[in-house]
Formats: structure tokens, C-alpha cells, sequence
């Protein structure tokens, strides 16, 4: 039998400070997400000085913390993964430095990981069976993307948001309609009392990309003009209207690569009506995959998992490691 690998996850791109450790990239041993949104949430946002302040300040607790829920040591560690980008500077540079700091002292090797392949990987941990090829549907608080996931470590983006990403706009409306930060949560249960019976507009363009900012002001505009509208009943609209936006793309993508196998993966994939909504197209033949919900909001077994994957295929970081706040996937 082929020995174990052992990886210890570390992220810190926005506002969570996680570190987990994962055997061979689909078993996760631990897991612990510190996440600041109790003090992001007076300032109706993720400030990032503030998050790159508390990020100093976890980091080191909850690696620690990891490795105690583990039951292993740092000796044990096979390799660290950490998110080098997407994110903000000044918080993915606390987790990168970190990182580096360890696979130094450790003389263990280190993988610099996107952030957004995690989210995709998330998925390999929920489900043992999930391989490539398939298509995900990325959907976060800084991404809106459809990629053709060809291999491990080889993707396609075949659709992206031209403007808003779509939890951005969750948490847009939400504050407008005074639900308050982080919006999407607050959306999802305020819309399961409402009806979808207002009529929202939908951004149809010619290829596979994504638009949110028009649906985002028609409504904020609604609310503007009659404050009293019933919340739940917009909530429910804006969800089925989005859901409905994110199905037609996917599927026409799902077509066009006769793919039957679809992934969802980021924060907003925790909302209980588009997991439905996705659902239900498994009635006509597609196999929907998603991660359970701790798995969908950032955290840093999701990281192992990709840094892992970025390992057996040969990819290796060195101390010049930094942060690429707007890493892509391709
Ligand atoms: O993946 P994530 O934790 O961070 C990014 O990488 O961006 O996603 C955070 C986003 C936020 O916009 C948050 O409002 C949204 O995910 N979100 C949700 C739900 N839970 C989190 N949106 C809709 N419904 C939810 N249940
Ligand atoms: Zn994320």
C-alpha cells in the first residue's frame, strides 16, 4: 500500500482564518474555520485592514488547533497548501508568509493554491466518487464562473459575470432591504415565508457569461419607490430570478460539452433554493454534485484538497511564493 499524504491546509483570503489537515485530499482530519464575521458585521462589510489584523492574530491558534483535532504533529505534515490568491493582499499575505515560514522550518514542501480551484474541490471531499470530467458552477462572494473541469488541475472558464458576482449581489439586496452582512443566509431564510410573484428583469447575453448589476438595481430601485413591499415576497423573486439565470447557462454549457455530471462549489452554493432548483434537473438525466455546507463557505480543507491534487501532479512552490490578489484559474 502506498503511504498516506498528509496535507495541512491554510487559508486566509478574506475574512475566515482556517487551517485543516487532509489525507490524501479527500479525508478530512480537521478542520477549523476562525471566521471574523461578528466583527466585519458592524461595518456592513469585510474590512480588509481589520481581517488582515485578526488573521495575525489566529494564525498561529488555529494551525495549532488543526493539527491538536488531527491528533498528528507538525512532523507528520507530507506537504503545506496554502491560498495564495484570489483575495485581498493583505489577508491572503498573512497565510502565504505563514505557510512559507512553516515549509521552511519543517523542510516539508509547499504548494501555492487558488483559492477558487478549493472551492471546486470542495466537492472531492463531499463526494468520494466525483473524477473529471465535469462542470462546475462557481458561485461566491467574488465569483460567478462556469468552468469545464477537464483534469485534476486542468480547467476551462466557459462562462464568467461580466459585472457583479452573484453573492455580491445577495449581500447587496440584503442590505438594502435592512437584512444586514453577510446578506445571503439572511436572503435564503427571509425568501422561504415569501412568493416569487414580482417580476424581476433578466441580463440574456449571446454567450455563456453572467450579468447580476440589472436584477441588483431593479431591486434596489423597487424598494426605493415603496419601502413597504413585502421583503420575503422580493427575496423569493431575486432567488427564483437568479436561480433561473444560473440554470439556463449551465445547462446550455452542459450541452454544448454533452456533460452530464455538474458541480456547484463557493458560498452562495449553500442557498437551499438554487441546491434545489439544482437539483430537480436530475429528473432530466444530470447528476448534481455539491459540497455540504461547511465545505461551501470558505475554509481551508478545501485548499488541502486542490494543493494536494496540484502535488501528485508535480507542482511545487518555492520561498518566492507571494500573493496574487487576482489569480485566475486558467
Ligand atoms: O465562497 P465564499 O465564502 O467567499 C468567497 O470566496 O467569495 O462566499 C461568500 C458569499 C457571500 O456573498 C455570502 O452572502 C454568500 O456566499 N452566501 C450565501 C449563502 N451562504 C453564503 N448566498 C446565498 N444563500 C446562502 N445560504
Ligand atoms: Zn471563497
Amino acid at each position: 500500500m502506498e503511504k498516506d499524504i498528509i496535507t495541512l491546509g491554510i487559508e486566509s483570503s478574506c475574512d475566515e482564518t482556517s487551517a485543516a489537515v487532509v489525507k490524501n485530499g479527500r479525508e478530512v482530519l480537521s478542520n477549523v474555520i476562525n471566521s471574523q464575521i461578528k466583527i466585519h458585521e458592524k461595518f456592513g462589510g469585510v474590512v480588509p485592514e481589520i481581517a488582515s489584523r485578526n488573521h495575525i492574530n489566529n494564525i498561529s491558534g488555529v494551525v495549532e488547533e488543526a493539527l491538536k483535532q488531527a491528533d498528528l504533529t507538525y512532523n507528520d505534515i507530507d506537504l503545506i497548501a496554502c491560498t495564495y490568491g484570489p483575495g485581498l493582499v493583505g489577508a491572503l499575505l498573512v497565510g502565504v508568509s505563514y505557510a512559507k515560514g512553516l515549509s521552511y522550518a519543517l523542510n516539508k514542501p509547499l504548494i501555492g493554491t487558488n483559492h477558487i480551484e478549493g472551492h471546486i474541490a470542495a466537492n472531492y471531499i463531499t463526494h468520494k466518487d466525483l473524477k473529471p470530467p465535469f462542470l462546475c458552477l462557481i458561485i461566491s462572494g467574488g465569483h460567478t464562473h462556469l468552468v469545464h473541469i477537464k483534469d485534476y488541475t486542468e480547467f476551462e472558464i466557459i462562462g464568467k459575470t461580466r459585472d457583479d458576482a452573484i453573492g455580491e449581489a445577495f449581500d447587496k439586496v440584503a442590505r438594502v432591504i435592512g437584512l444586514g452582512y453577510p446578506g445571503g443566509p439572511k436572503v435564503d431564510k427571509m425568501a422561504k415565508d415569501g412568493e416569487a410573484n414580482i417580476e424581476l428583469p433578466k441580463t440574456h447575453l449571446d454567450n455563456l457569461d453572467f450579468s447580476f448589476s440589472g436584477i441588483k438595481t431593479a431591486v434596489i430601485n423597487l424598494h426605493h419607490k415603496n419601502p413597504d413591499i413585502n421583503k420575503s415576497n422580493l427575496c423569493a423573486s431575486f432567488e427564483k430570478t437568479v436561480t433561473e439565470i444560473l440554470i439556463e447557462n449551465t445547462i446550455k454549457a452542459a450541452k454544448q460539452l454533452n456533460i452530464k455530471s455538474i458541480a456547484l462549489a463557493g458560498g452562495v452554493s449553500a442557498n437551499s433554493y438554487i441546491r434545489q432548483e439544482f437539483i430537480n434537473l436530475e429528473k432530466k438525466g444530470y447528476k448534481i454534485y455539491y459540497p455540504e455546507s461547511i465545505l461551501c463557505t470558505d475554509n481551508a480543507a478545501m485548499i488541502a484538497s486542490a494543493g494536494y491534487y496540484r502535488y501528485i501532479n508535480g507542482t511545487k512552490s518555492d520561498l518566492t511564493l507571494n500573493a496574487i490578489p487576482n489569480l485566475k484559474i486558467e
